[in-house]
């Protein structure tokens, strides 16, 4: 192997900067050259591509957003579009990539190296949703849910002051894990995500007894991707019964996804980059690294689907602790 590229692909994530800079320092050290491409696969297909040296990622580790930016890319979908992709591979010398994203980063990856084997990848998990299996926590994930918490908490404050019913949306378009954390955390009433079924009447009765017991505010944390519909349309199913309570929708929406990411997230994002690295140099291809107990693990991209388990315990302890 003599040249490793990196790119950023898919939903930006704070801690992408991080792991970018990993991989670029980690190569370096390892003797070997390092580029970046931009634009995720569109920087394949484009030849927006460039060579890195230490000072490239100098000072990014404390940044939200990727250096390298980010796109979804449909050219890359078509043959045609691979094959130019290669070849501005090939004219750049790379032969090593670390791709930073989700599974459908990952996916394009392994269909890529099934007609071009000569390019191998190894993935790092970067999407706030935390959904990937393979991993204890993606790139991002830390960040969006201390994000969340700390707007939930502000909610609290003025549903407090004013008796109100709040019904704030957060990020996971198939996954709930972001509406899970960030609602345990602040002590939500419910929290509604696309794991589990969401009964409507079990919710009004929940708010219901709430009202009766004195409750001088009340928070209903809402995944996007919940089944019900998103927080306006279940805030709407709620008002039509429950018309004495004063009812509002927040949606937390991109702010979730920027913001100097935490400590633990640029850690676990430095430690992803350089073993995604020495694995390529170790001729690992075709898989994912991940965080499970503390270790670092690979898993092959095939098997990096989302995931929908949601923990029962983590379910039936928002209802005893609410
Ligand atoms: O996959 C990460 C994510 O932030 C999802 O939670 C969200 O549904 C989606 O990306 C939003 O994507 P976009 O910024 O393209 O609208």
């Amino acid at each position: 192997m003599k040249k490793i590229a990196v790119f950023t692909s898919g939903g930006d994530s704070p801690g992408m900067n991080a792991c970018i800079r990993a991989v670029v320092r980690t190569a370096l050290h390892e003797g070997l050259a390092a580029a970046g491409i931009c634009r995720g696969y569109q920087g394949f297909i484009d030849g927006d591509m460039y060579d890195m040296d230490h000072h490239s990622v100098s000072n990014i580790i404390q940044q939200g957003g990727t250096i390298l930016r980010s796109a979804r890319c449909a050219e890359f979908r078509t043959p045609e579009g691979r094959r130019k992709a290669y070849e501005n591979l090939a004219k750049f010398g790379i032969d090593g990539i670390v791709a930073i994203g989700g599974d459908g980063t990952f996916t394009g990856a392994h269909i890529f190296m099934q007609e071009y084997p000569d390019i191998k990848f190894v993935g790092c998990p970067g999407t706030i949703d935390n959904d990937l299996m393979g991993t204890d926590y993606t790139i991002g994930y830390d960040t969006a849910i201390n994000t969340a918490m700390e707007a939930i908490d502000k909610i609290r404050d003025t549903a407090s002051a004013h008796d109100r019913l709040f019904f704030i949306e957060v990020m996971g378009r198939d996954a709930g894990f972001i509406a899970m954390a960030a609602g345990i955390s602040t002590g939500a009433e419910a929290i509604l995500v696309p794991e589990t079924h969401t009964d409507i009447e079990g919710l009004i009765e929940k708010l219901e007894w709430g009202w009766k017991n004195k409750k001088n505010s009340s928070i209903v944390v809402v995944a996007e991707g919940d089944e019900a519909g998103g927080a306006h349309k279940i805030a709407e199913m709620v008002k039509a019964r429950l018309d004495h309570y004063e009812i509002k929708v927040s949606i937390l929406g991109h702010i979730q996804r920027g913001g100097r990411p935490t400590c633990m997230e640029r850690v676990r994002a430095s430690r992803m980059g350089a073993a995604a690295t020495r694995a390529l140099i170790e001729g690992k291809s075709n898989v994912m690294i991940g965080i499970v107990n503390n270790e670092i693990v690979y898993t092959p991209f095939g098997q990096c689907i989302k995931h929908q388990q949601m923990d029962s315990n983590l379910v039936e302890m928002v209802d005893l602790l609410s």
